[in-house]
């Protein structure tokens, strides 16, 4: 038997370096890399997310300087959230034409034109019930938000967003914002759309960043359960038939099985949003010393890659930006 051992010896490939760099299969590239970032209303100084060591609010003030210092790094894009003074039932604040994320796409494009500006379309974060869309006796009502949302895209991309990432996971909300956009005039803004998202835990420590945790109840009658894979495939469909540029599955870590049938399911480009409680659990336990964090890090990531995604979602995204320099 020559096809076995000891004529086939798979450590011959592992022996250094330059070999193992020569056969290696997945890559992390930094542009392919998002940053998310937090935009809060009324303050002047940023201020840490205590849950997420290293992550800031930052004021209108300085979201320009800090657009460049992320474009710097050659990181691409950033993902825009908002943190409005003013909730009401409605989030009238998610699509006010000066609400904080209007302002923000302007201050962001003027200091870093190149920058890649992607923004979340959903109300959690301006309703004062902190549910992803307008309520009728405690439950979201589908067909009322997607008007809303319209409204919301459009005035991102008046403002001077590249790309709109709808997040609520209402039915048919792919399909009214290509309408509107593309009523508009605004045929060339592509769609990122968060196809495949999870009613997860792991969301804990962005509502704190972001001040949306809903006031009652929970996100299962929108959000999908995670015990679901083939509702995902479905779920993509309606999205790619509704007009979807590139889709996402979310969050990453705990459904790398997920992106990979997605991958294999469909061609268009697939995006991975490695979330807050994925990002806060590697600092707590590197803070204690228990870990390797930038080991871990880098591991986490070309999983991800590994598993099928194109483009990664991240809070580590500086930290690896540096780290891929070398
Ligand atoms: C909704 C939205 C959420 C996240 C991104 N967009 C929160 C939610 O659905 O409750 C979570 C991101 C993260 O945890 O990092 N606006």
């Amino acid at each position: 038997m020559s096809n076995t051992f000891p004529f086939v010896r798979p450590r011959r490939l592992r022996q250094n370096d330059r070999i193992r760099g020569l056969v290696r299969e997945t890559h992390l590239n930094v542009e392919q890399l998002i940053y998310p970032v937090f935009i809060a209303e009324g303050i002047s100084e940023p201020r840490e997310i205590s849950s997420m060591p290293g992550i800031m609010q930052w004021p209108l003030e300085m979201i320009g300087r800090e657009a460049q210092r992320i474009a710097e790094l050659g990181i691409p894009g950033l993902l825009l959230f908002g943190i409005p003074n003013e909730k009401d039932e409605v989030g009238s604040q998610a699509y006010a034409e000066h609400g904080v994320i209007q302002e923000a796409i302007q201050r962001i494009k003027a200091a870093s034109p190149e920058t890649l500006v992607i923004t979340d379309v959903c109300l959690c974060e301006y309703t004062s019930h902190g549910h992803c869309g307008v309520l009728h006796n405690g439950n979201v009502q589908n067909d009322e938000t997607l008007d809303l949302l319209s409204e919301m895209a459009l005035s991102h991309v008046a403002a001077g967003a590249d790309i709109v990432a709808p997040s609520d996971m209402m039915d048919g909300r792919v399909g009214a914002l290509r309408h509107a956009l593309d009523e508009h005039g605004y045929q060339q803004t592509p769609i990122m759309a968060y196809s495949v998202k999870y009613a997860s835990g792991f969301y804990g420590p962005f509502r704190e960043a972001a001040g949306s945790a809903p006031q009652f109840g929970d996100r299962r009658a929108y959000q999908m359960d995670p015990a679901n894979v083939r509702e995902a495939l479905r779920e993509l469909e309606q999205d790619i038939a509704e007009g979807a540029d590139m889709v996402m599955v979310k969050p990453a870590l705990s459904y790398l099985d997920v992106i990979r049938q997605v991958r294999d399911h469909c061609d268009l480009p697939l995006a991975a949003y490695n979330v807050s409680g994925e990002y806060s659990m590697v600092k707590a336990a590197a803070q204690l010393g228990w870990i390797d964090e930038q080991r871990i890090v880098m591991e986490m990531l070309t999983s991800i890659r590994r598993a099928g995604a194109d483009i990664i979602i991240t809070y580590f995204a500086p930290e690896v930006a540096q780290w891929l320099k070398g």
